[in-house]
């Protein structure tokens, strides 16, 4: 596919609350972009929907959804158990999931990111990854104590942005993936995910 050319930055927009049609071209963009044991099911979405209702964030352009991440908080035997790599994504059900909740250690996932081929290499990977970062910054003010988070990566463009992110690697799956995780500093004033490459540690990504 090619490209998009000249992309105006005003054109995007992110939300968080989900609808059925934009959950529709999600699930079209997992099906380009995820091989058949990696792709979510509307069901399975809406399970994991049903417990916490700000698990997405959804890029769009043109009112059309060019990507998203999908971060949840999973119940701390959960968490576990995916960085032993005993359980993936797909069997997470609604019992596994939990609401963010304020004044307690959260353990979460990032579970996905995807961006429509003819939006990569440019400002939307930016975008979506500083309202994830944004998104973080409100759960904290809330109370919302992220303790760490695990990423799944199952392609070499999954790996390069987690590890950008100063994610570190964990354990190979059987699913021909790695496990990452990075921990946050909880105790600090602000709860930041950064840049491994800033030569700065402390300056918040982007
Ligand atoms: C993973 C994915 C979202 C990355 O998006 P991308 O547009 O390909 O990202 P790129 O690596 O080309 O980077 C584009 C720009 O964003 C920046 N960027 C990339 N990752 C970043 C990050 N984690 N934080 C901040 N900036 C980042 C890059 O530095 C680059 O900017 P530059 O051109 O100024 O150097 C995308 O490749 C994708 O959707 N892949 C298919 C689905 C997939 O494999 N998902 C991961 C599963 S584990």
């Amino acid at each position: 596919m090619k490209k998009i050319q000249n992309l105006e930055v005003s054109k995007f927009r992110v939300e968080n609350s989900l609808k059925d049609d934009y959950l529709e071209q999600m699930l079209k963009l997992d099906e380009s972009n995820y091989s058949e044991d990696d792709k979510g099911t509307y069901s399975m979405c809406m399970d994991w929907y049903s417990v916490n209702n700000d698990i997405y964030i959804i890029l769009l352009y043109d009112n059309k959804v060019v990507g998203y991440i999908n971060f949840i908080a999973l119940t701390k035997e959960a968490y576990q158990k995916f960085k032993t790599a005993q359980i993936r994504d797909t069997d997470l059900t609604s019992k596994d999931i939990l609401p963010f909740v304020a004044d307690k250690e959260n353990y979460c996932l990032f579970m996905s990111i995807v961006i429509h081929p003819n939006f990569r290499n440019g400002d939307a990977v930016k975008i979506l990854t500083k309202a994830w970062q944004y998104k973080l910054q409100q759960l904290e003010k809330k109370g919302v104590k992220i303790k760490s988070i695990l990423a799944d990566c199952v392609s070499e463009d999954g790996e390069r942005y987690i590890k950008r992110l100063g994610f570190e690697s964990v354990i190979a799956t059987s699913h021909d993936s790695i496990i990452y995780e990075k921990s946050l500093r909880i105790n600090s004033k602000s709860q930041t995910i950064e840049r491994e490459s800033c030569q700065n540690k402390e300056k918040p990504l982007l």
